[in-house]
């Protein structure tokens, strides 16, 4: 069976091409990206209606461009699958309304895809990868939660951020910086000359035993911080030294890192699994994945990525998600082209 993947949730239109052979772990044939982040750069963040057109003018050539390199045609596409939520209305509105009418057009079934769910199974389409149950750690820039996996749809929340996600930690502090939208990625660079001890920052909620997370706070610390320092240093952030820079990037993320990475511990101790997961954006920090190797190595715990160029966005992981929850049963692709989005919707209430 083939499967269209279309991603639409943000500012990435992405679409991909996926093949599955019996119960056999599904097989990427081909994927397109276009990121947004240049256009939203200037107004310092996503801004929603322009995500929407963007996403309008590209997702159609994606689709030519994926069945090109895979040496397909729209009428060997036998489900079409999109993005249904969460996420920005607008935006997911556009991958959903082109699924469906493509879906119609053809005589094709469609099926609507939890964002997060895409990011969960996207290491399934790694050179490694995972077997049930695990642990997950899902860290991208709107969610961080730890969860148990015990197959597809069989989700159930440990814990997660009661205010800002993991990668709105790092898109923050990053902004506080002067760094341009999509901070993580630009801290993360920094931070690799700085010295995380230099400043002592916050690692909120680290003692508090349960498995949430909060993050609101780091952001406060590392702001105080950067007025302190523009007053010692006697010149604006902008005007602070590489050095300066890096330490002050490199303490921010061994902050956020640190709890992450203890708090999967925890996970694991809890729930006696022997397998940890690690998807979303943030997934592709390389501090996190030291860390995190380390831990796992010691105590004998298997960890699994996605491909470091599906960490963020893409419509691989919506094509893999709809390709293992039809494989698993859990459901089917239908016919009904009156399709609607859902901008919120907590992964735990997709049933198993
Ligand atoms: O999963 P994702 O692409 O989008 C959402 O579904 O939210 O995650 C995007 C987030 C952003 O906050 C971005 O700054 C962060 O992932 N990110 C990183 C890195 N690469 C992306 N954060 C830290 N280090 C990175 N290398
Ligand atoms: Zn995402």
């Amino acid at each position: 069976m083939i499967i269209l993947g279309i991603e639409s949730s943000c500012d990435e239109t992405g679409v991909a091409l996926v093949k599955t052979e019996g119960s056999g772990l599904p097989v990427l044939l081909a994927d397109a990206l276009h990121s947004q982040i240049e256009m939203h750069q200037a107004f310092g963040g996503v801004v929603p209606e322009l995500a929407s057109r963007d996403h309008i003018r590209r997702v159609l050539p994606l689709t030519k461009q994926v069945l090109d390199k895979s040496g397909l045609n729209l009428g060997d596409i036998d489900v079409v699958a999109y993005t249904k939520g969460p996420g920005l209305a607008g935006a997911l509105l556009v991958g959903s309304g082109v699924a469906c009418a493509l879906g119609a057009a053809l005589g094709k079934p469609v099926l609507g895809v939890h964002h997060l769910e895409g990011h969960l199974l996207s290491p399934f389409l790694s050179a490694d990868p995972p077997e049930f149950p695990f642990v997950a750690l899902l860290v991208s820039g709107g969610h961080t939660q730890l969860m148990r996996v015990d197959g597809v749809g069989k989700y159930e929340i440990l814990g997660e951020s009661v205010d800002d996600a993991a990668g709105e930690a790092f898109d923050k502090s990053a902004k506080l910086m002067g760094l341009p939208y999509p901070g993580g990625p630009g801290l993360a660079k920094l931070a690799v000359g700085g010295n995380e001890k230099a400043f002592k920052l916050p690692r909120p909620l680290l003692h508090s035993g349960d498995l949430n997370f909060s993050f609101a706070g780091l952001k406060t610390a590392v702001l105080v911080q950067i007025k302190k320092l523009v007053e010692q240093e006697g010149v604006p952030v902008e005007q602070f030294s590489p050095a300066l820079m890096a330490d002050i990037a490199a303490s921010t993320q061994a902050a956020i890192v640190d709890v992450l990475v203890r708090k999967s511990g925890t996970a694991l101790l809890q729930t006696g699994l022997k397998r940890l997961v690690v998807a979303g954006g943030v997934g592709a920090n390389q501090r996190l994945r030291q860390q995190l190797n380390a831990v796992c190595a010691l105590n004998g715990v298997r960890v699994h990525y996605p491909e470091l160029a599906l960490c963020t966005d893409n419509g691989a992981m919506i094509a893999m998600a709809a390709a293992m929850r039809l494989q698993s049963g859990q459901q089917t692709a239908n016919t009904d082209y009156a399709f609607d989005v859902k901008p919120r919707w907590p992964l735990d209430s997709l049933t198993a």
